[in-house]
């Protein structure tokens, strides 16, 4: 701008400081051109978060679950965004579900099918996200900001979270993948270059140059698979010894025992990402907003879950040594149906509302145990929960005619799944060994505190019963 000879009134910046007056009047893409690029880039996006949405259960790595969480979250948004977007650029039929180009198809499901984590991560974050990064860096460079101010605006902001998730990716394919494993995948990572060499770059903006490349991992189309994985450090996971409920409703327990129980009772829901995701994953035919909408659930509760995470290590414990069950997303995912494990989600959050055993509860009781930490992540939680009971009013009474009906219809299929306490420890699962004394043992140490002989010796368990339908998610 310092050589620019065009100035406003006194020197100030014409045209708003969007672009320098030289600038506007050389460059710029045609509304068709636009519309082209942009229609990739949202297709692009609506691949990620398929890949996301459905690799997110069974990924072990506990970590690339929650990463696969907030990405999905990114990706679900700024399709909403661009395909908003596009839809005003007079440019019908807008085929928005359409592969833009054949090479592009199998650029995507090549990584859809990738198997994990290696070649998967290579495929999302060493792949598909630098071009991505790519092609919105170019739409930036090339677009006009003032003309086509509204794509660059959303291509602004989409460009700032792919280039977070990029980062980030980088960071997990150095973790990942050895030496070895990147010359293993050389040949496959070389195709998925070709793949976007033929199609012209991911937005279309280079010339096509070769042919695709023949399918490799995705010669068979992939399927979800709905059965939960955690990593080595997750351990016995059907354990279900502790009743964390009766626990903090308990009146004769002090308010920072408690503290614990909430954050195991966050951490714990690590399992309500791998049980949307299956929703998601599931469930086709409905307009972008329901899937926004669910992928921004599916990332408050695996931010719930880190919040959990937050404080195991803000109080000097090991949260490995806490048995975080996978029973519930396990039963729901290979039992129900996807609208009717929405309706049990949906059941739960909603039965979460009301005092005093609520959520609202939870923030009291963190409250009174004068630990900030879990008084603001109980205070967060809550604002997160009575988003989501209105999220589900949105999408499940209208589908099931009233709130009572699709109440109803989450308290009947909950009832319908098999499996419980018995059943896990007579096929040899778990034997519930009660993991709440050496917790709390381990946190006094941390805190320089002697353990209550009452407190050391107390046992609760969801023995006999399935855990409680409202007990156990949110
Ligand atoms: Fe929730
Ligand atoms: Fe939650």
């Amino acid at each position: 701008m310092e050589n620019e000879p065009y100035a406003g009134y006194r020197g100030l910046p014409p045209l708003v400081g969007l672009l320098p007056m030289s600038q506007a009047a050389e460059i710029g893409l045609s509304v068709e051109d636009a519309v082209a690029r942009l229609k990739r880039l949202h297709w692009a996006f609506k691949r990620l978060h398929g890949v996301f949405v459905t690799r997110l259960t069974a990924m072990p790595i506990y970590e690339l679950k929650m990463a696969f969480s907030l990405h999905a979250f990114y990706c679900a948004e700024h399709v909403a965004a661009l395909a908003a977007r596009v839809q005003e650029m007079r440019q019908p039929p807008y085929g928005l579900d359409a592969a833009p180009h054949a090479a592009l198809e199998i650029f995507f499901d090549e990584i859809a099918a990738a198997p994990a984590p290696e070649a998967l991560v290579l495929g999302i974050y060493d792949a598909a996200l630098p071009a991505l990064v790519r092609g919105l860096e170019r739409f930036l460079r090339e677009t006009h900001r003032l003309f086509d101010f509204p794509s660059f605006r959303a291509a602004r902001w989409a460009l700032l979270e792919t280039r977070e998730m990029a980062e980030y990716g980088d960071a997990a394919a150095r973790c990942l993948m050895s030496a070895e494993k990147r010359l293993e995948l050389a040949p496959w990572r070389e195709a998925l270059a070709q793949a976007l060499a033929a199609a012209g770059d991911l937005d279309g903006a280079a010339a096509p140059a070769g042919a695709a490349p023949e399918r490799q991992f995705s010669a068979a189309p992939p399927r979800f698979d709905p059965v939960p994985r955690r990593d080595e450090r997750f351990r016995d996971p059907y354990n279900m010894a502790v009743n964390a409920e009766a626990f903090l409703f308990d009146e004769r327990i002090p308010a920072w025992p408690k503290t614990l129980m909430l954050y195991f009772k966050r951490m714990r829901e690590i399992d309500v990402p791998e049980m949307i995701a299956g929703i998601l994953a599931e469930t086709g035919g409905q307009p972008w907003e329901y899937y926004r909408d669910l992928t921004r659930q599916l990332w408050d509760e695996a931010r719930h879950a880190m919040m959990g995470e937050v404080g195991f290590a803000a109080l000097g414990l090991d949260w490995r040594q806490v048995p975080l069950p996978i029973t519930w997303s396990l039963t729901l995912n290979t039992q129900l149906a996807p609208r009717e494990r929405h309706a049990v989600l949906y059941a739960i959050e909603q039965g979460l509302m009301p005092r005093p055993h609520g959520k609202e509860g939870e923030w009291r009781i963190a409250l009174a145990s004068s630990d900030r930490l879990a008084a603001l992540m109980q205070d967060y939680d809550w604002a997160d929960e009575v988003l989501h009971a209105r999220l589900g009013r949105k999408w499940l009474v209208p589908e099931f005619g009233s709130q009572s009906e699709a109440l109803a219809a989450g308290d009947r299929a909950w009832s319908q799944v098999l499996g419980g306490w018995r059943e896990w420890r007579e096929q040899g699962l778990t034997a519930h060994h009660n993991w709440w004394p050496d917790l709390y043992r381990a946190a006094c140490a941390q805190r320089g505190v002697i353990p209550d002989p009452d407190l050391l010796a107390y046992a609760t368990s969801y023995e006999a019963t399935r855990p409680d339908l409202k007990a156990v998610a949110g």
